[in-house]
């Protein structure tokens, strides 16, 4: 492509990652029984060396996730050494100038909470705005955008319903409650956060995916896609639509349909852990968001590429797709490409290379890739 797309004044470049997936170290989360990431990539010590490179690569955002267990290893006594680790981190993103976007719920939980039945037991939503609130009261000043819950529904679907994920349960009524009480978990800290300060910018991180009918002349895959769409691109959001000051979009997905619930995926180009790669329809899922009339970031978006073949590519085209998106009306205000390193891939382990650097896990050494370079130059200019 010849032409130059500009994007929006203050558009925000960045990249994200999560606590579990970076920090190493983390000892009193419900993941550690199940799949232990040790050391990670060591971030927890070498944030600052983390932050250089983000620096390098001009991007002006960050998101990345707090993780509750380590400011909350019992329940109700919160960690001073801890809070105080965070403060750290925030101030050397402040100090270098970078917009912060704060996950407060990325995957893991407390060991004390999983006990007492996680995220189906309804006293959940005491204990993740009690957290939430203790949180925000200490870094109100540092923190730019907030994100409660990243993807609520992949979480509860891993965890309660294909059981890959711990608590590894495979139960449609456990996955329900869970559903509704992230929604009233959500709510609540919107309305703690608010109360607090009127002009807090709080979202939630949302997995949506690009349906559509196998055939579309078949009234059936059609009617199919529409279910899909709405249990789960919408209702989560519709429910929750009062309670958020803007919308982030985790884009990954593209689903064949072909009635009633098969889906088919031509795989045509894939990333190295199998997900098909489908630019167009972050456009699609972009306007089907524009009902809700809210700013949107893209807080996700990314692909495992060990030889980054085809990372540059995809960064382009994506960006292309979204321009279109935002020139139709859209308000899309930032970009965070998944992953600022490589990470810990969850039930994947450390195998998929989803990183803009490259982590090698025995020396802990940071190399960008080159598509690290590619995309330093987006962030420099604004433009693709
Ligand atoms: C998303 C997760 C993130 C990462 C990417 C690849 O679903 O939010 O932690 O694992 O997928």
């Amino acid at each position: 492509m010849q032409e130059v797309l500009k994007f929006p004044k203050n558009f925000l470049w960045g990249s994200a990652t999560s606590s579990y997936q970076i920090e190493g170290g983390i000892k009193n989360c419900d993941w550690v029984k199940f799949y232990d990431a040790g050391r990670a990539c060591d971030h927890y010590n070498k944030y600052e060396k983390d932050f250089d490179l983000l620096k390098r690569m001009n991007q002006n955002a960050y998101r990345f996730s707090i993780e509750w267990s380590r400011i909350e290893p019992e329940q109700g006594k919160f960690n001073r050494k801890e809070i105080e680790h965070y403060r750290e981190v925030l101030n050397a993103l402040k100090s270098r100038g970078i917009k912060i976007m704060l996950t407060l719920h990325h995957f893991t939980n407390p060991i004390w909470l999983a006990d007492r039945g996680g995220w189906v037991n309804s006293k959940v939503n005491f204990y993740f705005s009690r957290f939430a609130e203790r949180v925000f009261k200490e870094y109100q000043d540092l923190v730019d955008f907030w994100l409660t819950i990243n993807e609520p529904l992949i979480y509860s679907l891993m965890s309660y319903l294909n059981g890959k994920w711990p608590p590894n349960k495979k139960e449609l009524f456990l996955f329900l409650k869970v559903v509704k009480n992230q929604i009233v978990s959500h709510k609540k800290v919107y309305e703690i956060f608010h109360q607090i300060n009127s002009k807090t910018k709080i979202g939630v991180a949302k997995n949506n995916q690009y349906f559509e009918p196998l055939n579309p002349r078949s009234k059936l895959d059609k009617f199919s896609v529409g279910l899909h769409r709405y249990f789960w691109n919408e209702y989560f959001l519709d429910k929750i639509k009062n309670h958020l000051d803007f919308i982030g979009l985790n884009y990954y997905f593209h689903q064949k349909i072909k009635f009633p619930f098969f889906k088919k995926n031509e795989n045509k180009i894939i990333n190295d852990v199998g997900w098909e790669i489908y630019p167009e329809g972050i456009y699609y899922v972009l306007k089907e968001l524009k009902k809700y009339n809210l700013p949107i970031y893209i807080t996700e978006n990314g692909l495992a590429d060990s030889e980054d073949k085809l990372r540059k590519s995809f960064i382009t085209e994506h960006l292309s797709w979204i321009y279109r998106a935002i020139q139709e009306g859209i308000d899309v205000r930032g970009y965070f490409h998944w992953s600022l390193m490589d990470n810990f891939e969850w039930e994947k382990g450390f195998e998929p290379r989803f990183g803009l650097v490259e982590i090698d896990y025995k020396t802990m050494e940071r190399k960008f890739r080159p598509s690290a370079f590619y995309y330093a130059e987006i962030c420099k200019n604004n433009t693709i």
